[in-house]
């Protein structure tokens, strides 16, 4: 049976680091408040001149190099953000010419922080199908250009940051590889965690409005979306165990979306699992949206905390709402 195997994996994050007492400086906020409900401590912000595709690709480099391969042996292209560079075109495109490739097909996904596994899924089909054999997926987000940092936008700008995960899509013959993907949505949610502007909600000619009314700036109802995803994370991870016939036992690392310490360890408790089951690195990063679970698993492998034939439970609740998982057998 053909399945679809991660052979490649790879991360960047800008190198400016900006701490909790930063953000002291630029808004109401506390480190103390920020520790204790999310657990971040710090997170990565670029320069003016560095866009999503930018990280993109140092991130793409850095997977390809651990496939083995030239980007030109790549035969597609999944790109998976909610900052992209541009309105249009998508950050695939901008991507691929920086990878120096010009023909293939590049697509871009808009799942939000399930963007990943949205493009998991994707891969996953096209490879089963025979339809390509070397797919690059990519997460990237730079989030520091869109936030507003005065202490208006405090509860939602402390929460993200800037960075980018890679992976490299190869088919195998073996009893390994990605075993299922688990996607779900409810667009009732729609605007509980959304940015409006720019869209074609809006009235003609509202731009100046807009400006005034500050609606580029993401907006969250932090209540409503962490209720849901401390239901969510187990329930979708508990689906994958089910599809396959396996139990919390057979687990050998759950990576979940990074979006907040308490809800990964309210999804931990409510699961049985000890701490070392479950990965986390927000700490550092903060809410990479659809960066953080590549990130987050080109760090787990490189601390060794994933070994060959491991279960691995990728997870993820987001903007939609959306959440989604995915088994793997590495
Ligand atoms: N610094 C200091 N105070 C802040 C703050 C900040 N960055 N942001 C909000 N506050 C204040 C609020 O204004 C409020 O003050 P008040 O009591 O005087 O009105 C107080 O802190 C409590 O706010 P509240 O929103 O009730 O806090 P909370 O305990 O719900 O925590 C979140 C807020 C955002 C940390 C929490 O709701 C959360 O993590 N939600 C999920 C967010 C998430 O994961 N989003 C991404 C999904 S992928």
């Amino acid at each position: 049976m053909r399945r679809a195997r991660i052979t490649g994996v790879g991360h960047y994050a800008p190198p400016r680091v900006v701490t909790n007492f930063d953000l002291e400086k630029m808004m109401d906020t506390s480190d103390e408040w920020i520790r204790e409900r999310t657990g971040i401590v710090e997170r990565r912000w670029v320069d003016e001149d560095t866009a999503t595709s930018d990280l993109a690709a140092e991130a793409s480099k850095k997977a390809l190099q651990m496939a083995e391969l030239k980007p030109e042996e790549i035969d597609f292209i999944i790109f998976a953000t909610l900052s992209p560079d541009y309105y249009f075109p998508g950050s695939g495109c901008l991507l691929q010419h920086k990878l120096g490739i010009n023909h293939i097909g590049a697509l871009d996904v808009r799942n939000q922080c399930c963007g990943f596994i949205y493009g998991l899924s994707i891969a996953d089909q096209y490879i089963r199908t025979g339809t390509y054999n070397k797919i690059l997926l990519v997460g990237a987000e730079v989030q520091s250009k869109g936030l507003n940092l005065s202490t208006e936008g405090r509860d939602v700008a402390v929460l993200f940051g800037d960075g980018a995960g890679a992976v490299v899509i190869e088919p195998t013959d073996e009893d390994r590889g990605i075993l299922s993907t688990h996607l779900h949505a409810d667009g009732r949610f729609a605007t509980e965690l959304c940015v409006e502007y720019p869209g074609s909600a809006a009235p003609q000619g509202a731009t100046h409005q807009m400006l005034n009314e500050e609606r580029f700036f993401p907006k969250m109802n932090g209540r409503e979306v962490f209720k849901h995803a401390a239901i969510r994370f187990p329930q979708v991870i508990q689906e994958a165990l089910e599809a396959n016939g396996f139990c919390t036992q057979d687990i050998g690392l759950i990576i979940p979306h990074q979006a907040n310490l308490r809800i990964s360890e309210a999804m931990r408790t409510r699961l049985g699992l000890p701490p070392e089951k479950v990965y986390n690195n927000i700490q550092r990063y903060g809410n990479t949206t659809a960066a953080s679970i590549p990130i987050a698993l080109s760090e787990a492998l490189s601390e060794g905390r994933i070994q060959d034939n491991d279960m691995v439970i990728l997870a993820a609740f987001g903007s939609g709402f959306t959440w989604a998982s995915a088994a793997i057998r590495w």
